[in-house]
């Protein structure tokens, strides 16, 4: 039998997920909501399904949910789902603040529903590829990795607000630190610098942090004020490096070794394989991994990068 799936937000990414899920043979889109009822009908139109205005009573006609919402609307709508059994899958950041996080961990847990979080660069093969070069040991154990995203101001009026957003860091460097922990595991420290290029800037549009895991430290440099663009990653182990040129080429060397090119798909459909990855896990049974406590691990090293640069020190993180 198909999994019913209820969108909740018609804008981009509510519309990408839907087009994907449409794709996919045991995923039927029973329903659609915005707040923004043109926008929500519109694409309730394009992918024929209902646009429905009071969700929340719509959740029996559902299994799961995709939350695509920005993200101060998502601990509401998490945790009205979780209390109705649904499934669900949503955009990141998981929530806003800690207290939120903790929350919502509860309730997934209470509910016994499941939560996957949008992390959607653990689907894409230069990013699986480091995560299987260090695995593998074939460059020993980490020293550092590092990742760089860099490009212009996005456009979503909701990002400028902090109590929407939660700021760059919280919104756009959530998937970094999602990347530097997927490779390096629980940072024990976090030091930070968040900057704004701009006086006028609502939230900063520059930020760096340092993560110090057991073994190896993860670093993340980013910028909305680069118009330019500009993307990285790069592993040094113990044994050998990995680089990422482009990305669509991962070239790794061992110590003694010729440089060698690491093999990548090219036929990678990232958002639609974390889509097809969740439905996959809900059908058989088995958990999505990617859960709200890698979200809440996210928030906190995001919250801590910013805490770190407003007081000028290193965080400890608790065990
Ligand atoms: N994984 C990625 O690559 C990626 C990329 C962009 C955005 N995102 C995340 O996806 C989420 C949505 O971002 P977007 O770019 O689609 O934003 P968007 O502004 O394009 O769309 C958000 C939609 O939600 C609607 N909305 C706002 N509050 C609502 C509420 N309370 N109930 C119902 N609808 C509501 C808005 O009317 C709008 O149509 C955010 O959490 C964002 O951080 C992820």
């Amino acid at each position: 039998m198909a999994l019913r799936f209820g969108i909740i937000g018609a804008g981009g990414m509510g519309r990408l997920h839907s087009r994907n899920l449409k794709r996919i043979p045991d995923a039927e889109v029973v329903w659609v909501t915005d707040v923004n009822r043109e926008v929500g009908e519109k694409l309730a139109g394009e992918i024929e399904c209902s646009f429905v205005k009071n969700w929340e009573r719509e959740l029996d006609k559902v299994d799961a949910v995709v939350v695509c919402t920005p993200p101060f609307a998502h601990f509401g709508q998490i945790v009205s789902s979780a209390r109705a059994g649904k499934h669900i899958f949503v955009e990141k950041p998981l929530a806003l603040t800690m207290r939120q996080a903790d929350r919502i961990v509860e309730e997934v847990k209470r509910n016994e529903v499941q939560l996957m979080v949008g992390y959607v660069l653990r689907f894409f093969p230069a990013f699986q590829a480091f995560k299987e070069i260090l695995v593998s040991e074939r460059v020993g154990d980490l020293v550092v990795v590092w990742i760089n995203r860099m490009g212009g101001l996005p456009g979503a009026p909701w990002l400028f607000d902090p109590k929407k957003s939660g700021g760059m860091t919280v919104e756009f460097n959530t998937h970094d630190v999602d990347f530097l922990c997927w490779l390096g595991g629980k940072p024990s420290a976090v030091y930070g610098k968040t900057l704004k290029s701009r006086a006028d800037l609502g939230i900063e549009d520059n930020v760096w942090g340092i993560l110090t895991f057991k073994k190896g430290i993860g670093i993340l440099g980013s910028s909305w004020s680069n118009p330019l663009g500009f993307s990285a990653i790069g592993l040094i182990g113990t044994r050998g490096v990995a680089i990422m040129k482009e990305y669509d080429k991962v070239i790794v060397k061992e110590t003694e070794r010729e440089v060698e090119e690491f093999p990548l798909s090219k036929e990678a459909d990232p958002y639609y394989e974390e889509m097809f990855y969740f439905l996959k896990c809900i059908k058989e049974g088995k958990p999505v991994g990617i859960d709200a406590e890698v979200g809440r691990l996210a928030l906190q090293v995001c919250l801590s990068i910013q805490r770190s640069s407003q007081l000028g020190r290193v965080i400890r993180l608790q065990e």
